[in-house]
């Protein structure tokens, strides 16, 4: 087959590439990486590059206009190599080096709120923990085998019906019991049903002992290191999943882990982020490497099958059946992941395949399981979890809501990280009034928690009208037509932004809001209608995933996203799944209850099959609903604003 070179600017990098290789996968070999929003399927343009010369075939799109192709403008999945051609990749085409996130932006990610309130349910009793024993040197009346000794001694403190110990600690067992005088330090970890003796140390070094939850998300990794023996967190790290150039969400990186050495290839990248993630906490509180002995994750179904090296083939095919639920303790080595030698690692246990780890451990962190009284849990990602109950029962099911509160499929849309408008105030005319942008530095883009501000006060004063459609009578004056001849509002003009290019909101933008906040309010009737309920009956609604933080409950039941109950009933719970992880890690009891009183009790709703879902679906794609008589706070702030 004919191979070609293809240069790259502005890095000026030439690889080979086969006649036929899209400008993505040239890309990816020369180590730039492009934005991959969809995966490659050519569904989402957020992949433009610019053919500066030679010779390219190009699939047709809806993306470009004939200006742009004339400018050479061409989407990297969807064009492909014939000739030696050099191409240039714009900033905004990058996902960069998928840079270890600003300490800030850590702090923003793991964030995350226990809103059990206090430890009596679950004390202390961490998954790995070091006991010191002085033990009696055997003689004539006491000659049991050194292991029997072991085991009495730990049994003297603690209830260990089942423990088990390694070949290679025992063989080195009784040469260091001897050494040490009979007084050695012993690792003890929870494994399964069992408690291991992980290792033995001479003398006592009792005092140190650290493990680290991680909340291995599909767009950010975040890494909490803990004290084991005082239940303090001693540094909290985050970065982008590296697995983001190969698609936002999980169904992209599904679609890619096709064929072995491409899910390896995601498994490494993933495993790559903990690892930096778990070095850069030892970096930042000078412990030692060798004193972490333990990590538990959570994650979605299909992140926890990728750090497990299984097969997402069957999760993202009819009738969507994980390899499993319940996750394994292994070595952490046996995964990649370097902590010591002979630590291990597990992770919170899925529900289904779009039910994963994460969700669990947003339940347990909001106590919804301890209380009669009826509460909803809403985690807003790239996908969206909801979780109906309370101590008796829990139904959950899972919203394809697409990648639109990431910043994923707008035009001007970003990731919640520094320079994203979070907030904005508009004035009657839809002038700005107020812009929140992270890091308070020159607006980027748009995250999700400032699309739905933005939208919420574009409907408010009237420059958009209930299905999204700009009203040029009220707005005319910040309308423009865009590249693809679309309508689009200037948000932010172009010599204020740190682009220098006009931050702006199509239709087709605010559509896509629309359909996926149609998708979870959709869902959420969903549940309670299987129940019998209705939102009344709801008495605390719980918010996680990461934007959550920084989303304003009322614009978000102005555009309909969430029900129009009393905000009281509304509790933020942020990133949830680190820091139910941790509860986990600190407490055997927590991971006990995660199985037997959230996991393994909770019914799933799968909504591809439900009537209700499909059928009224559509009548949730307009400002707040069709049914208007369901935002009556809504209603009764346009009736003011009328008079
Ligand atoms: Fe190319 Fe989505 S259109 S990655």
């Amino acid at each position: 087959m004919k191979t070609y070179t293809v240069q790259f600017l502005p890095d000026d990098k030439c690889v080979s590439a086969a006649k036929g290789k899209s400008l993505m996968e040239a890309a990816a070999v020369a180590g730039i990486f492009i934005n991959n929003v969809c995966g490659g399927e050519g569904v989402c343009g957020k992949c433009r590059v610019i053919v500066k010369s030679g010779k390219v075939t190009a699939a047709p799109n809806i993306f470009l206009t004939r200006r742009e192709i004339q400018r050479g403008v061409a989407l990297a999945c969807q064009t492909f190599v014939d000739g030696d051609v050099v191409v240039e990749v714009p900033p905004e085409s990058r996902v960069s080096d998928i840079p270890q996130l600003a300490s800030e932006d850590a702090v923003r990610f793991g964030r995350g709120t226990s809103l059990i309130g206090d430890d009596t349910e679950f004390p202390h009793s961490p998954l790995a923990r070091k006991v010191f024993l002085a033990m009696a040197a055997p003689d004539g009346d006491d000659n049991i085998s050194d292991q029997d000794r072991l085991y009495r001694e730990l049994r003297k403190t603690r209830e260990l019906p089942i423990l088990q110990t390694g070949l290679s600690v025992l063989r080195t067992m009784p040469k260091l019991l001897r050494k040490s005088d009979w007084q050695v330090t012993a690792l003890l970890a929870r494994r399964g049903e069992t408690a291991e003796l992980v290792d033995l140390d001479p003398g006592d070094t009792s005092n140190t002992i650290l493990g680290v939850a991680i909340d291995v998300g599909t767009t950010t990794v975040v890494a909490h290191l803990v004290d084991l023996n005082t239940s303090l967190t001693l540094g909290t790290q985050a970065k982008y999943n590296s697995q983001i150039r190969f698609g936002d969400d999980v169904i992209a990186r599904m679609m890619y882990a096709n064929t072995p050495a491409k899910h390896k290839e995601l498994r490494d990248l993933v495993v790559g982020d903990i690892n930096d993630l778990i070095a850069a906490l030892v970096v930042e509180t000078g412990v030692r490497l060798n004193d972490v002995h333990f990590v538990i994750c959570a994650g979605n179904t299909t992140m926890t099958h990728l750090l497990f090296g299984l097969s997402t083939d069957h999760i993202r095919r009819d009738p969507y059946v994980p390899a499993l639920t319940t996750s394994p303790t292994v070595r952490a080595y046996e995964v990649g992941v370097k902590i010591s030698p002979r630590g291990l690692l597990t992770a919170v246990p899925c529900v289904a395949s779009y039910v994963g780890g994460d969700v669990v451990a947003d339940v347990l962190v909001t106590g919804m399981t301890a209380s009669e009284d009826v509460s909803l849990l809403i985690d807003l990602g790239t996908n969206g979890e909801l979780v109906l109950g309370n101590n008796e029962w829990l139904v959950c099911c899972s919203a394809s809501a697409g990648p639109a509160f990431e910043g994923g499929g707008i035009t001007c849309g970003m990731r919640a990280t520094t320079g994203a408008i979070e907030g904005m105030t508009l004035g009657s005319g839809g002038e700005i009034q107020d812009c929140e942008v992270v890091g308070n530095g020159k607006p980027l883009g748009i995250c999700g928690s400032g699309l739905i501000d933005i939208v919420g006060e574009l409907l408010r004063t009237g420059c958009i009208d209930r299905s999204g459609r700009f009203v040029s009578d009220v707005c005319d004056k910040h309308l423009r037509r865009g590249d693809a001849d679309v309508l689009e509002f200037i948000i932010y003009p172009g010599e204020s932004t740190a682009l220098g290019r006009d931050i702006t909101l199509s239709e087709s933008d605010i559509n896509n809001l629309i359909h996926a906040k149609g998708s979870i309010y959709m869902a959420a009737e969903c549940l309670l209608d299987y129940m019998g309920l209705t939102f009344a009956d709801v008495e605390k609604i719980y918010v996680a995933g990461g934007f959550g933080n920084y989303m304003k409950i009322p614009e978000a039941i102005h555009i309909g996203l969430l029900p129009d109950v009393d905000h009281s009933r509304f509790h933020i719970v942020g990133n949830g799944s680190v820091q139910g992880a941790k509860m986990a890690l600190l407490s055997e009891k927590a991971l006990d209850y995660i199985y037997d009183r959230i996991a393994g009790a909770m019914t799933y709703l799968e909504l591809s099959t439900s009537h209700k879902y499909m059928n009224e679906y559509s009548s949730c794609l307009f400002l707040p609903h069709t049914d208007i008589e369901k935002f009556p706070s809504v209603t009764a702030t346009e009736t003011k604003q009328g008079t």
